[in-house]
């Protein structure tokens, strides 16, 4: 019948708008983010994960570091880990621009007021890793470093 004909077709248009409304909302969900996360810089101490931070173990062999990084120094500094542990770096700057290089690793990075900086490295050999800041931040520039010591 005439009927049936009808109902099939608006049902077969349902269903292509259905699927093309699906598919842009699938497409925007998996679109790369267009900007990094952002931060008060004048805030950072009332800010979360900011407001504590410091080296926390998120599993066996996982754990995340919450650092701050000022003129001249990096917060929390002298840090130890277990070899094999893997390491979420989140960075921010209270102030200038200041970089974040971990000698013997791929780690070099900016890390920018106003802005988080999210690393992950893996730690396998032991040692002492020197933590440097590798973007000229003003006096105390070549003061600025620590430690990562992996045992
Ligand atoms: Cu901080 Cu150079």
């Amino acid at each position: 019948r005439e009927e049936k004909i009808w109902l099939t077709l608006s049902f077969g248009m349902i269903m292509i708008f259905m699927l093309i409304t699906g598919y842009q909302g699938f497409a925007l969900g998996m679109a790369p983010p267009s900007h990094k996360e952002t931060i008060d810089p004048q805030k950072v101490d009332e800010t979360a994960p900011f407001n504590e931070p410091g080296i926390k173990q998120i599993s066996e062999n996982e754990y995340e570091v919450v650092m701050t990084l000022q003129l001249f120094s990096f917060t929390p500094s002298n840090i130890e880990i277990p070899a094999g542990s893997t390491v979420h770096f989140t960075l921010t700057s209270k102030d200038v621009v200041h970089g974040f290089e971990v000698a013997g690793t791929n780690i070099n990075a900016m890390v920018m007021p106003g802005y988080v900086q999210k690393i992950t490295q893996k730690f396998d050999k032991p040692g002492s890793y020197l933590v440097l800041c590798n973007e000229y931040c003003g006096a105390g520039h070549q003061l600025m470093s620590t430690t990562i010591t992996v045992k």
